[in-house]
């Protein structure tokens, strides 16, 4: 799959550079919370956020709760359709829990709209959002933390079609360990 690369964003070394640092932000963000509060709940976004979901939540030395979560919109092409729906529901109910959001990329912002209206409506105290990548340029919804919840990045992401670490072109590409630009002439 390398050779499907036009280039290379984001070595596995950095990536998991960049992780680890993400998770003593959250973990130091986290640590004033009171003993007798519920663990927070750790929402993965499927399929894309796996990678970083296992490899964010085992750098997090404090206990808490994962789950996953699914909200569809780009189906098999490379353009959102601005319109994302919850396909698969959370086990955890995490009403008067804090949550932390965990996803690959946000890109126009409908899915993490969609999301985090969802998590309020559950009755969730706090969403922060970690995201992986922050495609900020693209950005066409601005979508409102819940409660006391943060923001976390772990890079800007320029305005390109990345794949890799989670991250698909019609289902392929998600098990590299890097994040690419995948070259043009495979998705046109
Ligand atoms: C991708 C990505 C984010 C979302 C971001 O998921 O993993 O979840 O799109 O786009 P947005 O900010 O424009 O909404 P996708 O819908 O492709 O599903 P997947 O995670 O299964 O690949
Ligand atoms: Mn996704
Ligand atoms: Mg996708």
């Amino acid at each position: 799959m390398d050779d499907h690369m036009e280039r290379i964003l984001w070595t596995e070394d950095e990536i998991s550079k960049r992780v680890s640092e993400l998770a003593s932000q959250i973990s130091a963000d986290f640590a004033s919370l009171s003993p007798s509060s519920p663990p927070p709940v750790f929402v993965g976004v499927a399929t894309g956020a796996f990678l970083f979901l296992s490899d964010l939540v085992r750098c997090i030395k404090f206990p808490i709760s994962v789950d996953l979560i699914r909200v569809e919109s780009y189906g098999s092409g490379t353009q959102s359709s601005g319109a994302p729906s919850i396909s698969s529901n959370l086990k955890i109910d995490v009403n008067g829990k804090h949550v932390v959001v965990v996803e690959d990329i946000v890109d126009t912002g409908h899915t993490l709209s969609c999301l985090l209206e969802h998590l309020k409506s559950k009755g969730a105290s706090s969403v922060s959002v970690c995201t992986f990548l922050d495609k900020r340029a693209r950005r066409k919804v601005e979508f409102d933390l819940v409660g006391e919840g943060k923001f976390y990045r772990g890079f800007e992401c320029p305005d390109a079609f990345v794949v890799g670490y989670g991250m698909d072109f019609a289902e392929l590409y998600r098990n590299l360990p890097y994040v690419g630009v995948l070259k043009p002439e495979l998705y046109n």
